[in-house]
Order: C-alpha cells, then structure tokens, then sequence
C-alpha cells in the first residue's frame, strides 16, 4: 500500500478553485496589511519628522478598518487555506511540512508579533511618546514583512528547487533558497504596496480634512506607483526562474488567456494612482472602492492562477504530482517515486481507500470504479461534469463516447507522459479500461448535442499530436 489519503472531490470547480478562491481573499488581506505597515512607518516617519501630528489621525483610522476587515478575513482565511489543502493535497501538505515545520514556526512567531503589533499601533496613539510609537510601528512592519518572506519561500520551492540541490540533500536551506525565492519575494513586496495604497484610498476618501487628504494620499501614490513598477519588473525576472513544464503552460494556455487582462489592469492601476496622485480632491468613496474591488479581483485571481497552473502536474518540488502520486526519487528524504509500481500493480491494489468491493473490476461496478479511478488520479485537476469551469475532461473529450478512443488517450499521451503539463498516469489495462467505460458513459449522457461533437477526430488529432 502507498502512503494515500481518501480523495475529496468538489464537484465543477474542484478543490482547486475552492483553494483559489479562499488563497485569493487571503492574499488581498494579507499584501494590504503587510503594505500598509510600511505605508504607516513611512508616514508617521514623517508625521515625527515633520511635526505633523495630524496624519496620526489616518493611520489610526486606517489601522482601525484593517484591524476589523484585513486581520479579520486574513486570520479566517489563513487557518482556511490550511483545512482547504489538507483534504485537497494531503500529501504535498505533508511534503511541505517535512521540509518546512520550522520556517513555519518561525512564521508563526512574527505573525503573532504582527497582530499584538497592530493592536498596540493603533491604541498606544498618544498613549505613549512619540518616538517609541514610531519605533513599535518600524517592528510592526519589519515583523509582516517577515511573515511575507518566510511564506515566499516555502511557496517558491512549490514551484521547484531550481536545481538537483535538494532532492540530494533534503535540506531545509536548500528548499528555501529556490531559484524563485527572490524573484517571487520581489513581486509580492512590489504588489503589497500597491494594495495597501489602493485600500488606503479608500479610508483617506472618508478624510474631511482637504489638506490632510492631500498630504497623506501624495505619500502614498507614489509609494504605490514604485511598488506596481517593481512588482512588474520582478515579475518579468520570475518568468525567467520557472521549470520547462511551466513555460509550456504559459505559452501554451495562460499568455493567451491573461495577458490582455494583466496588462490591462496594470495600466488601470497605474492611471488611478497618477490620478488621484495629480487630483487628490477628487478622490471620493465611490471612485475608491469599485477600484479595489476590481484591482483585488481581476488583478489577483490571474495571478494566482497562473501561478497555481503553471505549476502542473505538480503540487510541490517538482516531485509530488498534483494527483498525490509521488513522481521521482528524492534520496534526501528517503523518498521512492511511485509511478512504475502503479503502472505495475495499478491503484486498485495499492491505494488504501479503495472500498474492498471495488478491489476487482467485474462487469457490474466497472462504471463505479472508473469513477472512483478519474476522482484519484484526475479530480485535482479536472472536473468530471461537462461544462464545468475547472477543466472538464468530458470537454476535453470533445464530449466524445467511443470508449475506444478514450482509452487510446490513456495508453498513449497520459500512460508516456507525453503532456509536459499532466502527471505520467500509467495504470493496467483493466483500470485504464474502467476509466474509459466511465467516462465515455458520462459523455453518452450528454448526448443531446449536436452529433459533430461525437466525432473521435478530435480525439485522434490529439493522441497524434502528443504522440509525437
Ligand atoms: C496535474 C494535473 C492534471 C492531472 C492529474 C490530469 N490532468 Fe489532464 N490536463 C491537465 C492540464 C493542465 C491540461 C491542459 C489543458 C487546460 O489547462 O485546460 C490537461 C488536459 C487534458 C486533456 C486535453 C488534451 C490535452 O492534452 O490538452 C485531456 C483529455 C485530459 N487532460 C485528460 C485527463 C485524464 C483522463 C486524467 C486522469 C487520468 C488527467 N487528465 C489528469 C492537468 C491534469
């Protein structure tokens, strides 16, 4: 038996996407309050500096509406994410944790100094001399920037290590320093500094004070405007960094699906901080909050997306497929690659949470266990509905039910690896054979379309086109 766990299937968007939508919340919440305490140390720098004691007003006011919505959604959100990739990727959940228990600890340290940090920044005002505020408000931020870095780092090394480093030795330092680290490190810091501004917006739109309104939002502008610049630049450094299989994927499927909206957001972004830069006065709520709502959304849930499907077929290091199969060999963790012994023995036989029923394919419950069989090996990826949003494999299927066809699919693309973007899946004749029964079945279902649709060309084009 492998090291599996049972396999929990969303239906249509798969856990995938349950996944995104809660990492996408989670990474507006946690970019705003990581750059809003720099936004806050830089301001109030200059509030001391300056003698203007008055800004201290935004960033109790602001620090106030973080407390209530970012620490709130992103405390939720966090401890989410944790539930959501337990049950969707319990192995590579487990892979990471067997390399990062510590920088996760450590994490944890700094986020806890963050949230007394919050707390004390905003009730301590006035409550205590003014140059040890400004000092709490410095550790304040260097303790979110922390908890940024440490994160980056472990999700870099999901992409990959970056070279034959690791695998050999299984050591913590050499899965932390990947080769995207910096580069990842350096988009998420230049973007967290465009949330923050874009939110702090928001809060300085409700400021009476005409000339407060003008000085604060003329310092946060162009820190705004910097990080956008930065996080692009750095963002053209990351593409550099990325593994083959996930330049394909890019090229492939991603650059012509997000690119007109990345660049199109970016230039919206990029306008509404020179604007309101150039004409702090007209800045008003209902300018400032649709333009977080769609900066928040259209400009982060590309990113995470991409950043989530480049990364196929893997889950983490570029050893653990996103099915859960172990795809190598890593000696420095004592860990065996699987697929051959799945080609050899099929899952039937070695994943643990296969009903005993379900053990044998009989004529009766073949359609049972090619279901069972596409939620292990393919649900991560895919959905199993047509016309769902996670990548349908009846869609991809062209809708097709000639089992026949589905199964020539399975033996040659999928069985050789021959998708740089798909784990190897080399199963036995028999559950190869379930699958296809299953899946065709939910095709035939779905018949009502039009008969062009049924055609297995598509499905030939296809198995040639990976064959080669
Ligand atoms: C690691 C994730 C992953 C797993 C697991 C996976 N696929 Fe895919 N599959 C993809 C991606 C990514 C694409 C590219 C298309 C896209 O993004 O829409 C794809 C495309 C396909 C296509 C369209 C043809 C092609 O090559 O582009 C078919 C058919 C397909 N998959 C079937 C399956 C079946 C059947 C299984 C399970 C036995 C499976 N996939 C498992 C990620 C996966």
């Amino acid at each position: 038996m492998l090291g599996m766990y049972p396999t929990f299937y969303v239906p249509y968007i798969g856990s995938a996407w349950v996944m995104g939508i809660i990492g996408v919340i989670h990474v507006v919440a946690s970019h705003t309050s990581v750059g809003a305490a720099f936004l806050f140390a830089v301001l109030e720098t200059k509030a001391y500096r300056d003698d203007q004691p008055e800004i201290m007003g935004f960033i109790k006011r602001y620090g106030v509406f973080l407390l209530v919505f970012s620490y709130i959604i992103g405390s939720i959100t966090g401890p989410g994410i944790w539930y959501a990739i337990t049950v969707a990727s319990p192995r590579g959940v487990s892979g990471l944790i067997h390399n990062f228990v510590w920088v996760w600890a450590a994490e944890w340290v700094y986020f806890t100094v963050e949230v007394i940090g919050v707390y004390a920044l905003v009730y301590l005002i006035g409550k205590v001399d003014r140059l040890t505020h400004l000092k709490l408000t410095w550790s304040f931020a260097l303790a979110s920037w922390a908890t940024m870095l440490l994160i980056v780092g472990i999700l870099s090394f999901m992409m990959w290590p970056g070279n034959e480093g690791w695998y050999l030795t299984g050591s913590t330092n050499d899965a932390f320093y990947n080769i995207n680290f910096f580069a990842h490190l350096g988009v998420r810091t230049g973007s967290m500094f465009v949330m923050a501004a874009v939110v702090g917006f928001m809060v300085a739109a409700g400021i009476k004070d005409e000339d407060l309104k003008r000085g604060v939002i003329r310092v946060i502008a162009p820190i705004g405007l910097l990080g956008g610049l930065f996080s692009v630049m750095m963002f053209l450094y990351y593409l550099q960094t990325l593994p083959t299989n996930a330049k394909v994927m890019l090229q492939a499927y991603l650059i012509p699906a997000y690119a007109n909206t990345m660049i199109g957001i970016f230039v919206a972004t990029t306008a509404y901080l020179v604007f309101v830069w150039w004409k702090p006065h007209r800045l008003k709520l209902y300018i400032a909050v649709p333009m977080f709502l769609a900066i928040a959304v259209l400009g982060v849930w590309p990113e995470e997306r991409m950043r989530e499907s480049m990364r196929k077929p893997y889950v983490a290091g570029q050893y653990i497929y996103s099915n859960q199969v172990i795809a190598r060999d890593v000696p420095g963790k004592s860990i065996r690659g699987e697929v051959d012994l799945i080609a050899e023995k099929g899952l039937l036989k070695l994943h643990p949470f296969i009903p005993d029923r379900l053990r044998e394919v009989t004529d009766d419950n073949r359609l049972e266990v090619g279901e069972l069989l596409a939620k292990i090996a393919c649900a991560n990826c895919h959905a199993l509905e047509p016309g769902a949003p996670l990548r349908s494999i009846p869609d991809k299927l062209y809708g097709s039910p000639d089992k026949d066809m589905i199964a020539a699919f399975l033996r040659g693309p999928l069985k050789h690896g021959a998708a740089p973007y798909m784990p190897r899946i080399d199963l036995p004749d028999q559950e190869v054979d379930a699958i296809a029964a299953y899946l065709a079945s939910v095709n035939a279902g779905t018949l009502e379309k039009s008969a062009a649709s049924h055609t297995s060309a598509p499905i030939t084009a296809l198995i040639e086109r990976e064959g080669k």
